[in-house]
């Protein structure tokens, strides 16, 4: 039997990186049947809704998806809210498919080393960055306005259980890493961040051979630009996960660099996943070649790993993205002097060739 894979390429860039990562996936040689849907602002423009349920359906009938990116200036002013691809779509995708962990490795890749902003001496960066997707301010209530709109709140809400999966998955990748997990939050001011220290504290001792240790959010913040290589698992909320998966993609050279894995409860043996880029739809660039597919591939080479469980055949996608930017081919994003500068679809290529 095929394994069958859900491809929704989006908005702005998606559909571009999308394409070199389905690219990639067929020069695997794996058995794989692709079906792509409308999704996003496309799936808007399609059939007025940003999740639609033919989408959805069709993400719920396969092993996996494949996911580009969503939104764009066409779509930011939707009401209500539920329009907008963001909300309506990204949101509503992790929320319906009970994806609430969202893994982010960031590692730093040996040919670009110089792109990255850091100073010379830094140490490298191999980290997991094992965010909280379906909870806390994203999705709380309630939100809204008052006093004739001038006056606006959110609620962050977190319940035990949805502490208590995700600080689960974080330890057991740690086990699988280097057994050192930092949990972030902001536990000197917010009394969610309080239950979550409670509650990973209570986990820790389940996992005797991971050393545990608390870290503030804004210290982390800062402690990744100081010494990014002191990280191995950085457990957290859905917030906090954002924002610091964003700063440590940089640290890589290019937040087109950075692929993820949403996932829910394996069932049995089956690990269902939504992979994506953590860039977003750049819509500035869209259209233009100009996009660099390495996180698109990246997010692939996931896709084989967890939830077809390939290990060798993800390894080769890692070697071969590696090998491409070490014979310097490179997007503009992460161009160095001596490179050759390549589209969009010649990098996917040139990744192809080294498979
Ligand atoms: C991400 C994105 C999304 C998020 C946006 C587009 C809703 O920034 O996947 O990191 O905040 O989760
Ligand atoms: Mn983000």
């Amino acid at each position: 039997m095929p394994f069958k894979v859900a491809v929704l390429p989006g908005d702005g860039i998606g559909p571009e990186v999308t394409d070199e990562a389905v690219k990639v996936l067929k020069a695997t040689g794996l058995d794989i049947e692709f079906e792509s849907a409308p999704f996003g602002g496309a799936g808007y423009d399609d059939c007025g809704e940003p999740l639609p349920a033919a989408t959805l359906a069709l993400c719920q009938a396969s092993d996996a998806v494949l996911l580009g990116a969503v939104g764009g200036p066409k779509w930011d002013s939707l009401q209500p809210l539920t329009k907008r691809p963001e909300i309506g779509g990204l949101l509503a995708i992790r929320s319906e498919l009970n994806l609430y962990a969202n893994l982010r490795p960031a590692k730093t890749l040996t040919p670009l080393i110089h792109a990255s902003p850091l100073k010379e001496g830094r140490s490298m960066m191999d980290l997991m960055v094992v965010r909280e997707l379906t909870g806390g301010i994203y999705f709380g209530e309630p939100r809204g306005r008052r006093d004739d709109g001038n006056t606006a709140f959110d609620t962050c809400l977190y319940t035990r259980v949805e502490i208590e999966r995700i600080t689960h998955r974080a330890y057991e990748i740690a086990m699988q890493r280097r057994k050192n997990l930092i949990a972030v939050d902001k536990s000197n001011v917010l009394e969610t961040s309080r239950l979550w220290r409670e509650i990973v504290t209570e986990i820790s001792t389940q996992y005797p051979q991971v050393s545990t240790s608390f870290m503030l959010v804004d210290n982390c913040a800062m402690q990744l630009i100081r010494d990014p290589g002191q990280f191995d698992v950085i457990l957290t909320e859905n917030m906090f996960g954002d924002i610091l998966s964003d700063e440590a993609s940089m640290i890589t050279g290019s937040l087109g660099l950075l692929p993820s894995a949403s996932v829910s409860d394996p069932k049995g043996d089956i690990v269902f996943g939504l992979y994506e880029p953590v860039h977003g739809s750049a819509p500035d660039i869209a259209g233009q070649g100009k996009a660099n597919p390495i996180a698109a591939i990246l997010s692939a080479s996931m896709l084989v790993r967890y939830s077809f469980k390939d290990d060798a055949t993800a390894d080769r996608i890692d070697n071969a993205v590696e090998k491409a930017l070490a014979n310097g081919t490179r997007t503009s994003d992460v161009f160095e002097n001596g490179c050759q500068i390549v589209n969009t679809s010649e990098m996917g290529d040139a990744i192809v060739r080294e498979l």
